[in-house]
């Protein structure tokens, strides 16, 4: 069956390992199944709830999809655009704002998370982050949606949105519920230094996290920094569970050699952490230094990328400002 994929990426730099392969990597797939109409786009709107500095954010819209290139994304097949360019979803958002319970919103991990402890501090926008995400979603009548673990409650709002809204006015299917696509294995890659905290873009320690720009050297360093344990090498699944950081790893080594933790903990069962190591650290820079050379040479075509996100922006606007147009008639605009 032919699916509608939407997903989306911040431009908030430093995309990594836990990008690539909980999300990046995935829409490549996605992509490459012939019957798959996919739309990718960099959330500038949403990068903005937390404060940028603008110039910052100019260039990391052009890092991130030059990373959606160099990865694989290619903008014949798939629209790649930002976010900022259809005014289509602030609309929709707005919208589809007066639908979602404020009940709804107060359950987002996500915010408690990134608001911290004193909520009163953060911005009206990281609030009602999840209702703009619905609309992105929602405006391109998306089958399905590719996300990492971390984005499922976001994902179950859309949902309730577009439910609550063609009960609420009587349009039934009008918003199509979307799917989650998140897979199942290997959905959540960790930090370096602590198993039990996410990769994530923020930490402050460069050493918790892979960047799909860091140089071959720097990823053989990092891994052979990697936290360990001192028990020996695990001989099955079960062993692992007590074992955050030796899961991540293991996990990291089986997703990007397209197989499964068995087999993985099968090859090493009997050999030295050192030797996984080694192995892991070959992985990891046979798939990004390709992907980060690519990068590297699109930094000096700053006007393709621009004219990649414009093509993309006006074959998304077509769609989007469609959408908007029938839910603001339905309305009762
Ligand atoms: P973000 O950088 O927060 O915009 O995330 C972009 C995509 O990467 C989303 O689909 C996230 O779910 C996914 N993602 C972010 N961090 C991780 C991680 N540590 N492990 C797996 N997926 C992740
Ligand atoms: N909230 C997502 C994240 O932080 C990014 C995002 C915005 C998104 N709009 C989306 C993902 C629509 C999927 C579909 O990762």
């Amino acid at each position: 069956m032919s699916k509608k994929i939407f997903s989306g990426v911040q431009p908030t730099g430093n995309l990594h390992l836990g990008n690539y392969i909980g999300a990046i990597k995935n829409f490549v797939d996605l992509q490459n199944q012939k019957e798959n109409e996919c739309i990718f786009c960099v959330v500038d709107l949403h990068a903005i709830t937390v404060k940028q500095d603008p110039h910052e954010l100019k260039k990391n819209i052009r890092e991130t999809t030059a990373t959606f290139l160099a990865s694989g994304i290619n903008s014949e097949k798939s629209i790649i655009f930002n976010q900022s360019l259809v005014p289509a979803h602030c609309e929709g958002s707005w919208i589809l704002g007066c639908v979602a319970r404020m009940g709804w919103l107060n359950r987002m991990t996500q915010f408690k998370e990134k608001a911290g402890k004193d909520k009163e501090k953060a911005s009206v926008g990281l609030y009602i982050y999840p209702v703009l995400m619905a609309a992105d979603i929602l405006l391109y009548d998306a089958t399905h949606v590719p996300v990492g673990e971390d984005q499922k409650q976001h994902l179950e709002l859309s949902r309730d949105i577009a439910q609550k809204f063609n009960l609420d006015f009587r349009s039934n299917n009008f918003l199509k519920v979307p799917e989650p696509l998140i897979q199942k294995n290997f959905s959540r890659i960790m930090s370096l230094k602590d198993g039990k905290k996410k990769m994530s873009k923020s930490d402050p320690s460069d050493f918790s996290r892979i960047n799909m720009r860091d140089e071959k050297d720097i990823i053989v360093n990092k891994i052979k920094k990697a936290k360990t344990d001192t028990d020996p090498m695990p001989s099955d699944e079960e062993h692992l569970k007590k074992r955050p950081e030796i899961e991540n790893l293991f996990g990291i080594y089986s997703s990007l050699s397209n197989q499964s933790l068995k087999n993985t903990i099968n090859d090493f069962s009997n050999k030295n952490f050192s030797v996984f190591k080694n192995k892991l650290a070959e992985v990891i820079v046979g798939k990004i230094s390709p992907i980060s050379s690519e990068i590297r040479k699109l930094d000096k075509d700053p006007e393709f990328i621009d004219n990649v996100l414009r093509s993309g922006a006006e074959k998304a606007e077509k769609i989007a400002k469609n959408k908007v147009k029938e839910l603001k008639k339905i309305v009762g605009f």
